[in-house]
């Protein structure tokens, strides 16, 4: 059963790896999620969201091995409102720790049509649908979607009755991004005061972006008596995304004084996770993002240094290292020792086994002899950057490139394919192009470029680019990565990850399966 927080605690429910990874092309792999999960249970996340378990086999084996691994953390799916539903859902996260259903269906008039549901029928539903997760598990969430577009009367009726069917979370959506911040607190605030057993369970916000609103209506809904907060990293999620965990955390964190309630998380993680996800979703975080943008605590003008030399609180509300962001510094040179690198990867967030360490040691030292100044965010591209090569089907053996004016680009491009070593030449619209055509010409391929990303990870012409591929063949949808002070060598090597990705989703999946053969917004 949901444990009622005290007051000033707010409950913190990510769900990064079920609404932030339906966000269209941020899909995960198996073992990046497995991660995710981890790296937000260690942070102390109270409720994780694990996915859709009846949405595809990979989200079903994706819920179920983040329960069987949990450690603190709640562990909950999501399920419509129907018994086959819910059964696979509770197949999925009863091996957890602490399980939790979550189930839902759309109340508002619009939503109401999908299905073709009379009020009284769509009632009796919830009330059915309800008991029948609370039989299996006594952790049960229910969500109203669209509820700030739901009749008022209609959805107080149905709250009441999802009550009375034993849910213990009520979470209320703000699905399509419409609400403000005055009605989201008043929203809460008469559904506890008119609701009969409203007293006895915890009240959810879950409020998207569409008008820049989310985090400003999560902190009203708390004001107005929710204690928890529904919230991805970043801000991922469809559209403009949902409330960013980072910002409520810190905004609890740095405004005590006048919103006093606190959560577990603690903050020192937030960068580090906000880095992975954003590495693994292929969702790169804009410069000027708060709390985890690249230019949150950049100070250029004049006036803002030389305040900040002078007294940091000048111009800075919280301290960087609040959130885990270290100075960036001159950390390893080519002469530094394995040592060296464990020591300084264990002050960044990451503790690698020595299979891994060893594999980024030698890439360390191939980056170091290229790169004068290895920092720190060179180190964490390297971390993030591809897969295990070792495993890899297509490996890339050599590339060059000629390229400039006068004429297209050309690149000689060697690759092992399966065991086999094969070489093309190939002519394209600039070195990437080349690049990619010598790719395809090697492995042919229908998959469609949606994505292509470069940045440079730290300042200076010999910095490292870090470069995203995402590539959609019947529906599955992947993205690759790469790091090299070379754009054109990163690039092709993002390009051969994304490929790599797609053989692994191939073996694994019939083709469509990734574009949720059960849509969520299926009401019914
Ligand atoms: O936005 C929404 O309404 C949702 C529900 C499934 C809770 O994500
Ligand atoms: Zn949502």
């Amino acid at each position: 059963m949901t444990q009622i927080p005290e007051q000033d605690r707010v409950l913190i429910f990510d769900t990064t790896l079920r609404d932030g990874e339906q966000s269209p092309g941020a899909t995960m792999t198996h073992a990046e999620k497995l991660e995710i999960a981890e790296m937000l249970d260690d942070m102390g996340v109270d409720i994780i969201e694990a996915g859709f378990p009846i949405s595809s086999e990979g989200d079903f084996k994706a819920v179920r091995d983040i329960a069987e691994r949990s450690k603190q953390a709640v562990i909950c799916g999501l399920a419509r409102a129907n018994p086959k539903d819910i059964d696979r859902c509770w197949e999925a996260v009863k091996h957890a720790h602490r399980p939790r259903i979550h189930t839902f269906i759309g109340t508002s008039p619009l939503h109401r049509a999908i299905p073709n549901l009379t009020q009284d029928e769509m009632a009796d539903r919830i009330h059915e649908t309800v008991s029948h997760a609370r039989n299996l598990c006594d952790n049960v969430q229910w969500s109203p979607m669209d509820a700030t577009r739901t009749e008022w009367d209609y959805l107080k009726r149905v709250v009441e009755i999802a009550i009375r069917a034993g849910a213990t979370t009520i979470n209320i959506p703000d699905t399509v991004g419409y609400t403000a911040p005055v009605e989201s607190a008043d929203l809460i605030r008469r559904l506890i005061a008119e609701v009969p057993g409203a007293g006895e369970i915890v009240f959810a916000t879950h409020c998207h972006n569409d008008l820049g609103m989310a985090t400003a209506n999560a902190l009203a809904a708390v004001e107005g008596g929710a204690r928890q907060i529904e919230c991805t990293i970043n801000g991922l999620g469809e559209r403009a995304g949902n409330t960013a965990l980072e910002e409520v955390v810190m905004a609890l964190k740095v405004r005590h004084d006048i919103m006093p309630w606190h959560t577990r998380v603690d903050s020192t993680r937030i960068m580090n996770i906000s880095r992975r996800v954003a590495t693994v979703s292929g969702f790169p975080v804009q410069f000027n993002k708060a709390i985890v943008g690249k230019n949150a605590f950049a100070h250029e003008s004049g006036i803002h240094q030389d305040g900040m030399l002078k007294n940091a609180e000048t111009f800075e509300i919280m301290r960087p290292a609040d959130i885990g962001l270290a100075e960036t510094s001159l950390v390893m040179g080519k002469h530094s020792g394995r040592a060296a690198l464990r020591a300084k990867l264990h002050e960044l967030g990451f503790d690698m086994a020595d299979n891994q360490l060893a594999d980024i040691f030698a890439r360390f030292k191939d980056l170091a002899d290229r790169k004068k100044e290895v920092y720190d965010e060179d180190l964490i591209a390297l971390v993030h950057a591809g897969d295990d090569p070792e495993n890899d089907r297509l490996q890339i053996k050599s590339l060059r490139v000629v390229c400039g004016t006068g004429g297209p680009a050309e690149a000689e491009l060697e690759m092992v394919i399966d065991g086999t070593g094969k070489t093309a030449r190939e002519t394209g619209d600039g070195p990437v192009d080349a690049a990619f055509n010598a790719v395809k010409a090697l492995f042919p391929h229908d998959a469609h470029l949606q994505l292509y990303q470069v940045h440079a990870v730290t300042e200076g012409t010999d910095a490292q680019a870090t470069v995203s591929v995402r590539m959609e063949e019947e529906g599955r949808i992947v993205t690759g990565q790469s790091a090299d002070t070379d754009t054109v060598v990163a690039s092709a090597r993002a390009y051969v990850n994304a490929l790599n990705r797609l053989l692994v989703r191939r073996e694994k999946s019939a083709p469509g399966e990734d574009t949720r053969a059960v849509s969520y917004k299926d009401a019914g």
